[in-house]
């Protein structure tokens, strides 16, 4: 499942980066998702909900929805 969504938002973030310049995944997704990795693990949460989480917080930003609104809402 996690292989899934990683791999649709690098698919997207390849996409995005071709008409921005840049890359979300590269740049800061995927250093997002090892900080809340470690913040996880010390609290004990659910690390596949964290990851898939992390990988989508910014969704809504490389799709380009809705960007009149808080991207972290419609993501
Ligand atoms: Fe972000």
């Amino acid at each position: 499942m996690i292989d899934k969504v990683q791999e649709y938002f690098i698919e997207i973030s390849n996409k995005h980066e071709k008409k921005s310049g840049y890359n979300y995944w590269d740049n800061h997704v995927k250093y997002v998702v090892q900080i809340a990795l470690d913040l996880a693990r010390e609290v004990q949460a659910d690390l596949e909900i964290v990851e898939i989480s992390a990988i989508l917080h910014d969704v809504a930003k490389v799709l380009e929805l809705r960007e009149n609104e808080s991207h972290n809402v419609v993501g």
